[in-house]
């Protein structure tokens, strides 16, 4: 495999909730990104996914740990090293209406974070040009003003915008999620076409395994601020190794009426982010959990094969 462009190391991060009490949003979270691939995040509403993703961007400090985005730890870069960081690194937000100014039409917007990374209104001009082809929008889009388009082409835009920089990296949060399931499929599509023609670096947050399936070369699956399983896509879904990811693919929406309700089901709510559970966090949950065991340490993840991480004593004490 390539370098890795990310690595996160050991990263912890505790928000303060008052009497005492904190949210363990990342605990002990370490992971890697590497050059050219699609890292697909999955897990449940609150498992800390878009902390991990602010996080990477260093929109936010971290309690513990290290963060290095392409060879340097992005907690202590100096103010021309910063700028550079914010250029090679992008992001697509859930909510496309959000992110633009809904005051300025789409041609300011852009315009605006080419000008702001040094190009000429010449450069600007060409360079947005090319990527409304990539995206397949016409020209005519950029008279107009967010509220006048689609959540799909704003979404597309958001996209084309992220680009404008050359970015190495692109960090996706829930880009499609806020869209209709017909339009999905097209942003999807233009991800993967990303990938295939520019060989770019990506992030993609989603808490629909499903969704990331087709788009993600490796998936981390997380669980409350924690990972719990993480591998390539064949992996996951070929070779699943832990009690939570089982459940998250078995709760795939159904496609038809008639198809099988899946079989797994989670006992339980997700517990409260205040109270960890001791032990492994997933254990009151588990459909498989070992008192005394479970419920008494947390289990390191391990590899199972190369490249495959599962952290799971019942995984591990049946070798399954
Ligand atoms: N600024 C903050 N202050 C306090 N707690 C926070 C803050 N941001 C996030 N959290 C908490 O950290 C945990 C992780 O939140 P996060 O937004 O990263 O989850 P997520 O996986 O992105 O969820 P979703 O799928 O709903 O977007 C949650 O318990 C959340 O309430
Ligand atoms: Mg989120």
């Amino acid at each position: 495999m390539s370098e890795p462009f990310i690595r996160v190391e050991h990263v912890k991060k505790y928000f303060d909730a008052g009497n005492k009490k904190c949210v363990k949003a990342l605990d002990d979270v370490s992971l890697e990104v590497y050059r050219g691939e699609i890292l697909g995040i999955v897990g449940e509403s609150g498992c800390g996914k878009s902390t991990l993703g602010r996080c990477i961007m260093r929109l936010t400090d971290i309690t513990e740990g290290k963060i290095i985005v392409d060879g340097k730890d992005i907690f202590s870069l100096n103010s021309k090293d910063m700028k550079e960081m914010r250029r090679k690194s992008q992001m697509v937000f859930q909510n496309p209406y959000s992110s633009f100014n809904p005051k300025h039409t789409i041609g300011r917007s852009l315009t605006e974070v080419a000008k702001l990374f040094g190009m000429t209104n010449e450069e600007a001009k060409a360079d947005i040009s090319n990527l409304l082809e990539l995206i397949s929008l016409d020209e005519s889009v950029l008279s107009r003003r967010p509220g006048e388009l689609s959540g799909g082409q704003l979404q597309r835009l958001a996209i084309a915008r992220a680009l404008i920089t050359k970015p190495v990296f692109i960090l996706a949060d829930e880009p499609v999620s806020a869209l209709d399931v017909s339009v999905q499929a097209q942003i999807l599509n233009l991800i993967f076409d990303l990938k295939q023609q520019f060989d770019q670096t990506m992030m993609f947050i989603s808490h629909d395994l499903p969704v990331v399936e087709h788009i993600c070369d490796r998936i981390v699956v997380m669980y409350l601020g924690a990972i719990m399983e993480m591998g390539s896509t064949d992996d996951i879904f070929s070779d699943t190794r832990h009690p939570y990811t089982k459940a998250l693919i078995a709760s795939k929406p159904r496609s038809a009426p008639d198809e099988p309700v899946p079989v797994v089901e989670l006992k339980g709510d997700l517990p409260n982010a205040m109270e960890m559970p001791e032990g492994c966090r997933f254990h009151t949950r588990c459909p498989h959990c070992i008192p005394g065991k479970c419920d008494a340490a947390a289990p390191l993840l391990k590899e199972v094969s190369p490249g495959h991480f599962c952290a799971c004593y019942y995984r591990q004490e049946k070798n399954l």
